[in-house]
């Protein structure tokens, strides 16, 4: 099948496509209703975990794999090859045990305020970029539930009833709050998951 990407989505590879599990699967959006399926399912494994350290590579790659692993042979394995974003692929399992560490320093030491922790680590997760696929999707749950776990409610990532944004704004929104944090601002990205 052919795969439609929206601004600011990471093209899979050939050899990424062919690791789509359910065969009757044609087009795209029968496929974003699959994926969105079993993202569900991994959100409620997820609501389940509440005694599990979140922040652990067995935890980030076992939550991808509730998320996707009905949907991609590789879901909750690392990428081997380099994409336009992230880390170079060698660097996945480094980079993201630094995060890991810093994440956890910052919350023993409430270097920043609970809400900020969890963006600043939703916005160094998605640059890791640590699966060929569904990374914002996995890094948004992963905030939510660092978020809650820290006490707060879940992130609403520009869905909050009061934003009367369309998808397409929303998603504008979130790609220029990225950006502002790869240039160290992170005020745009916590505002946008609060609203
Ligand atoms: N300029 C950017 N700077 C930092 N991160 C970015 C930028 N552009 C995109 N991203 C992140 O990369 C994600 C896209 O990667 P990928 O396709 O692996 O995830 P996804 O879950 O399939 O995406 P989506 O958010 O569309 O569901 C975006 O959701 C966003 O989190
Ligand atoms: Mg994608």
């Amino acid at each position: 099948m052919e795969f439609f990407y929206p601004p600011g989505a990471t093209p899979l590879d050939p050899d990424e496509a062919a690791g789509l599990i359910p065969i009757h699967i044609t087009t795209q959006s029968d496929l974003n209703a699959w994926e969105q399926m079993n993202i569900v399912q991994g959100d409620a494994w997820a609501a389940k975990q509440t005694k599990r350290e979140l922040l652990e590579e067995g935890f980030i790659r076992d939550l991808h794999n509730k998320m996707f692993g009905n949907t991609w042979r590789w879901a909750g394995t690392f990428r081997n090859s380099n994409k336009n974003l992230g880390v170079d692929w060698t660097q996945v399992s480094v980079k993201l045990r630094e995060l890991l560490d810093n994440t956890r320093y910052q919350i023993d030491r409430a270097v920043y305020a609970s809400d900020e922790i969890a963006v600043r680590f939703h916005h160094q997760l998605v640059w890791v970029h640590a699966f060929p696929n569904g990374n914002g999707r996995h890094a948004r749950l992963m905030s939510d539930l660092l978020a809650m776990r820290l006490g707060r409610p879940r992130l609403s990532w520009g869905s909050d009833s009061s934003n009367i944004h369309s998808a397409g704004q929303i998603r504008v929104q979130y790609i220029a709050g990225l950006r502002a944090a790869d240039q160290g601002h992170i005020g745009e990205l916590l505002a946008f998951a609060r609203s």
